[in-house]
Parts: C-alpha cells; structure tokens; sequence
C-alpha cells in the first residue's frame, strides 16, 4: 500500500501520521545513506585515537579534519551560535558538551562523542560511548545498558510501530537496571536539516504516538543517567546539560531508516 492509502487507514482508527515532508525519497535516502558512511569512518577514527592525557579540544581538532578530509562539513560547528565541530560530553555531562582545552581526559573517565556530518547537502548524526583507561564497575554498567537501551528500541522498530513503542522500550530497560532516562533532550527527525520533526521522546506509552511509516530517517539518542533524571543548563555555556544530582550519564545515538520490512542504520 502507498503512502496515501496507508495514512486513510490509520486516520480511521485516529492515530497520527507523518506529513509528506517527514517521509524521504529514494534520492535523499542515498544521499543521508552517504553522509552516513562519512560520519561513521570519522567515529572510526575517534575510537582508533582517543586516549588518556587527550585534550577534548583535540577530539574535536580530529573530527574537524577528518570530516573535511573525507568531502564532509561538521554540521555542529556554527550551528545555533556552537562554538566546535562535534559534542564531547564527559561523566556527568549529559550531552552538548563543549570541547576545550581545559578537560583532560583521565583514566575511569567515560565519554560521549557526537559527531553530525554534512555530505552533498544530507545531514547524518551519530554518537558513541568511550571508556578512558580502566574504569569503574558502575561506569561499565552505566554504558552497557546505555548501549543495551538503544539496542532494545531497534528491537521495537518496524513499519507502522509507533512512537511511544520506542520510547517504552527505552525507559523500560533503564528502569530494569536503576538507572532513569532523560525526559527534556530527545531524538529528531534529520537528513534534510540537523533537526526536523518528529521530535522522538525516549519514554512512551506503548501503541500510542505517531505512526512510523517506512522512508522516515530519524535519530534514536537516549541519554541515560544512574541517578535522577534531572538536569540542568550550564549558565555559562548556554549549552552543555549536566545531571542536577552529579551521578554520570551516557548516551548513544544512531541514525535509522524505517523500511519496508524493518530498518537500517544508516549511521552509528
Ligand atoms: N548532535 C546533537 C544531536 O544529537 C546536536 C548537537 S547541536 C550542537 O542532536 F550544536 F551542539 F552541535
Ligand atoms: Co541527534
Ligand atoms: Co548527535
């Protein structure tokens, strides 16, 4: 059935459905297919690189050159007044951590680098977890089932699931654990712009929300804290979100397709 069809269909039992704008094309769909494998080559090479005694400031100097090196634009940089080329976001950092000069990474330290790349015009937005040295019991934990979070929303993903399917699955499995998930920062639409609609929260009711049809490409980012949910802006920065009890936070993100018989992840 097409698009059309489809939408008569699920307005009759009054769930929501995507606009036009949110379902890509075949081409646009190469295209963030592309800018994809750009931005996951430079995750690649973050993973090669990073160590302790490293600056967060020469993480984002190497995502910089890798990004231009291979045809890309680091979309992060100028976006909205950002300062820097990709997030680096430290222990109790949450997400829009600012690279700098100052933050030393040290052994135990865990860390989140979120790179968007700009390739041909298609935006394409991941992020992984890092683990300086050795570190803690707790931190492993607190990445495993991060990474395990994302991994049981992909379980959930399928044509026609819904948006509270993703986010149940989400704050489900971090719950199990005792962690919690943070309710204020959530997944977006994204290939065309950096951040387009649908907003995807990571906590739902399951079986409600929008309809998500195959051809939509959005990004699934929990961010996962092992204390309160609570967070708050940095007064400086005017970006960096912090955990309010200072307990740490991971977060991953990949970019999916939703397809005609499940999905794919165009970038990780
Ligand atoms: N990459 C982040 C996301 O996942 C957004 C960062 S906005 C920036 O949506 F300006 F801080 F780069
Ligand atoms: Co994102
Ligand atoms: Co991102």
């Amino acid at each position: 059935m097409n698009y059309d069809e489809m939408v008569l269909k699920y307005k009759k039992i009054g769930a929501p459905v995507p606009t036009r704008e949110m379902i890509k094309t075949k081409e646009q769909i190469e295209g963030i297919r592309q800018a994809g494998i750009i931005n996951n080559k430079i995750l690649d090479i973050v993973a090669e690189k990073i160590h302790g005694g490293m600056t967060t400031l020469e993480i984002d100097n190497l995502v910089h050159e890798a990004t231009i090196s291979l045809g890309g634009i680091p979309a992060p940089l100028g976006y909205e007044g950002f300062p820097k080329s990709c997030c680096t976001s430290i222990n109790d950092q949450v997400c829009h951590g600012i690279p700098s000069e100052k933050v030393v990474l040290k052994n135990g330290d865990i860390i989140n680098v979120d790179v968007t790349t700009i390739y041909n015009g298609y935006y394409a937005d991941a992020s992984r977890m890092f683990k300086i040295g050795i570190t803690d019991d707790r931190a492993n934990k607190l990445v495993k089932v991060t990474e395990e979070c994302l991994a049981e929303a992909l379980k959930v993903l399928k044509p026609y699931c819904r948006l509270g399917d993703i986010g149940y699955a989400i704050e489900h499995h971090a719950r199990l654990n005792g962690f919690s998930v943070v309710h204020e920062i959530g997944g977006h639409g994204v290939g065309v712009g950096f951040h387009e609609d649908p907003y995807i929260p990571h906590f739902g009711k399951r079986g409600t929300g929008l309809v998500m049809f195959p051809g939509m490409i959005f990004t699934i980012e929990p961010m996962i804290n092992e204390g309160t949910r609570k967070v708050f802006l940095d007064a400086e920065n005017n970006w960096t979100i912090y955990t309010m009890d200072g307990g740490w936070s991971a977060q991953v993100e990949h970019t999916v397709l939703i397809t005609e018989d499940g999905f794919e992840i165009l970038a990780k």
